[in-house]
């Protein structure tokens, strides 16, 4: 199955440079601009491998609690070095680092230090599709959030700095509840931290509100495609400020503000009792159905919460395409064994034929004889072409 190419992308990661990172010692690997599968028995180094091309996008690990974690066993510190091309970066090709010692990271940028770890996000974008991407579908509202967020965060610096805010606005938010308890509340400071609140709050709602605007319509026509037309995927917004527009994306964003003040003056007694926000983007959620069945979340199958995942997973690397002009790096971590060969085949001739893709698998005979895909072994923390 050659794959044909759509159209001339811009943004490759064509080297990277391992020292002391997970298993790996020292590893220098260059890649081929479109399909490079990775293979090998289990507890090689592939996810690791994947790992470090999401940290130099993201600046830290989808699996990792800590960075002292990717320090290899009885080593002071780790190095990932990638080299890039792509219209963001100054110059072509363009060398991200990433420095730590377990406990300080140092980002650079062609040698020169970026002055924090977000403002890395936004170059090498990145779409990583993982077993766990199931939790999506099924688990708690965060995995469907942090989904979200991961993504809009690539695509707009301004969504990045709202969402800072609104969580740093959150946590100073929560800690003055927290000291009120038992106390006379100081009325004004409480007012000041709910102006804060809104105003980031509102920001961030209607980053998602726009996101997912662009994103539904596009998830649905791909689980469609991956359904095979049997069954159609609806994904909304759901907010407690919002009930009457539940399945709806057009709600105003800019009513989400009024909403939450609302809310924020019906919780008061509440919130000052639990010293904890009760209301805003941080309890909000995506809703996933399936019309006739409902919430994906509470009655999708094995299958089905594959496909909607699936589905949104391929949504992301089209939102980012769309709304940044660069399609995303995207890293497929053992997920073809998840699939029939149905799901299978929809994935890698949509995905794989638009994007740098990057594959790990422990079964690579299906691609050997593709032109278009370089083969990797990884053994024991080292890869061999
Ligand atoms: N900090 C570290 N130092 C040294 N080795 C590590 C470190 N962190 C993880 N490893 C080792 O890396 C290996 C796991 O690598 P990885 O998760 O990439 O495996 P994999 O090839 O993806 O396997 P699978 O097919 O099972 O998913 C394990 O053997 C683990 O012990
Ligand atoms: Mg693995």
């Amino acid at each position: 199955m050659a794959t044909q190419f759509r159209e001339c992308h811009s943004l490759i990661l064509k080297k990277i440079e391992l020292r002391n990172f997970r298993n790996y010692v020292r590893q220098s690997s260059e890649f081929s601009e479109r399909v490079n599968i990775f293979s090998g028995a289990n507890a090689q180094g592939k996810t690791n491998l994947l790992e470090a091309i999401y940290l130099l996008a993201l600046g830290k690990s989808f699996r990792a609690g800590h960075d002292r974690e990717l320090v290899r066993h009885d080593c002071q510190a780790f190095s990932v070095q990638g080299m890039l091309t792509g219209d963001v970066f100054p110059v072509q090709p363009s060398t991200i680092t990433i420095n730590s010692d377990g406990s300080r990271k140092k980002i650079f940028l062609n040698g020169t230090p970026l002055r924090k770890q977000t403002d890395l996000v936004g170059m090498a974008k990145v779409v990583l599709f993982a077993p766990e991407d199931l939790q999506i579908v099924k688990s708690a509202p965060s995995f469907r959030r942090q989904f979200l967020d991961i993504g809009l965060a690539q695509c707009s610096s301004i969504y990045r700095d709202d969402l800072y805010r609104y969580t740093a606005v959150l946590t100073q938010r929560n800690r003055f509840l927290k000291d009120q308890i038992g106390k006379r509340v100081d009325r004004n400071e409480l007012a000041a931290w709910n102006d804060q609140l809104i105003k980031y709050a509102n920001r961030v709602a209607a980053g998602r509100y726009h996101g997912l605007a662009i994103l539904a319509p596009i998830a649905s026509r791909y689980h469609a495609m991956v359904s095979n037309q049997r069954e159609e995927l609806h994904v909304s917004y759901k907010s407690a400020l919002n009930p009457a527009s539940k399945s709806s994306l057009e709600p105003a964003a800019e009513t989400y503000g009024h909403a939450l003040a609302a809310k924020l003056h019906e919780l008061e007694y509440a919130e000052l009792a639990r010293g904890l926000t009760l209301a805003g983007p941080h309890r909000d959620d995506l809703m996933l159905t399936i019309p006739d069945q409902g919430e994906l979340r509470v009655y999708a199958s094995q299958g089905q919460s594959r496909t909607a995942a699936l589905a949104l997973k391929m949504a992301l690397v089209e939102l980012i395409k769309e709304m940044t002009g660069d399609y995303p790096l995207l890293l497929l971590d053992d997920v073809l064994s998840e699939f029939d060969n149905e799901r299978k085949s929809a994935l890698l001739e949509t995905v794989m034929g638009i994007t740098q893709t990057f594959i790990t698998t422990t079964d690579p005979e299906r691609f050997s004889d593709n032109p278009d895909c370089k083969m990797f072994r990884v053994e024991g923390g080292a890869i061999q072409e």
